[in-house]
């Protein structure tokens, strides 16, 4: 595994994470064979929210922490908050303040080491949101800050208010969903990839530093990179995984990696050999030339 220090922060985490929305049904075993391949694999940073499983996931999590107290101080907690399911977004002090508590009591820790705004709140008052920030960081239950599935200029807004640094921000990425780069490609052109749909995010967190966290990188509209419908880029991700002596959700992580924006992807699976296979990826530097086969194998077009 390697491991990267976000700027500002004091971190050592791991460039692949674990993303924990898919724990809430898992048994107390299920859960210690997941951790157990994750740590074996050095994977130190695991992804909740508070609305996953509607709180059980964190559960889960907070039970497996009462069971192996030694590994708190071991690994990083993020999570999310400002989602009010169906209905509505709520960056209040109230809401977020009440959602950090939850948060804390479910998982059953004193502090969480990173909070992200989990999707913008169309009447954000960005003020509020430094003050709430501030408060939960002079108590100690906070560290660190960062968004969620926003655009750079509503990172910038925020960060005008906040001297805490937003030091993340998670969105959609993987060879099936690639919105971030695709206007990149096809600047000034008529096509439907030439549509900015992210607000220039990518460069703007490469311009300030700010780590891109891809979440669901498998996952596509209908089933995932690895096989029907996705068939061609399924072929040439298996191609890339024997030569490099890895699984295709190895090779399809490292063509995450291979970005130069120094991504952390955020993934899903739950399954022991699957955690310990995609470990691999860290170590893997693809070529240029193999990172443009995997996005045009995904029906991508290169104007
Ligand atoms: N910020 C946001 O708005 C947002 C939204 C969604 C998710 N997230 C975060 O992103 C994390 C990952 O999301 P996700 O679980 O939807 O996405 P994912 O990592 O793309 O997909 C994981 C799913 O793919 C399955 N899968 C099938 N074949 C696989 C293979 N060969 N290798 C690996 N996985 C395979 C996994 O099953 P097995 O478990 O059986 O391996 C699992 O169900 C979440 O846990 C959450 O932390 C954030």
């Amino acid at each position: 595994m390697r491991y990267f220090t976000p700027e500002g922060t004091d971190m050592k985490a791991s460039v692949i994470a674990q993303g924990c929305m898919r724990i809430a049904g898992m048994s107390d075993a299920e859960v210690d064979a997941m951790m157990d391949a994750d740590l074996e694999a050095g994977v130190n940073f695991f992804d909740h929210a508070d609305i996953y499983g509607g709180g059980k996931c964190e559960e889960k999590f907070g039970a497996y922490l009462r069971r192996h107290p030694s590994a708190r101080d071991k690994m990083l907690l993020q999570t999310k908050c400002g989602i009010i399911i169906g209905k509505r977004y709520d960056f209040s002090e109230k809401h977020i303040v009440e959602c950090v508590e939850g948060s804390l009591k479910r998982l059953g820790t004193d502090h969480i080491d990173v909070l992200l705004l989990h999707r913008p709140d169309a009447l954000c008052e960005p003020e509020i949101v430094a003050e709430t920030f501030e408060k939960l960081h002079t108590s100690g239950k906070v560290r660190y800050f960062g968004v969620s599935n926003h655009n750079s200029f509503q990172i910038g807004l925020l960060q005008k208010y906040t001297r805490h640094r937003l030091i993340f921000d998670q969105l959609r990425f993987g060879p099936v969903h690639t919105c971030m780069v695709d206007a990149g490609l096809h600047v000034n052109m008529k096509c439907a990839d030439a549509v900015v749909r992210d607000g220039m995010t990518l460069d703007y967190c490469r311009m300030n530093n700010i780590t891109i966290q891809p979440w669901s990188p498998f996952r596509a509209a209908v089933g995932t990179a690895f096989g029907f419908p996705h068939l061609r880029l399924s072929r040439a991700l298996k191609k890339l995984a024997k030569k490099y002596a890895a699984t295709d959700a190895a090779a399809l992580l490292a063509w995450i990696l291979r970005h130069p924006a120094n991504m952390q992807p955020i993934v899903g699976s739950t399954d022991p050999a699957r955690i310990a296979g995609m470990a691999k990826a860290a170590d893997v530097t693809i070529t240029h030339e193999e990172w443009y086969d995997i996005y045009r194998a995904a029906g991508h077009k290169i104007p």
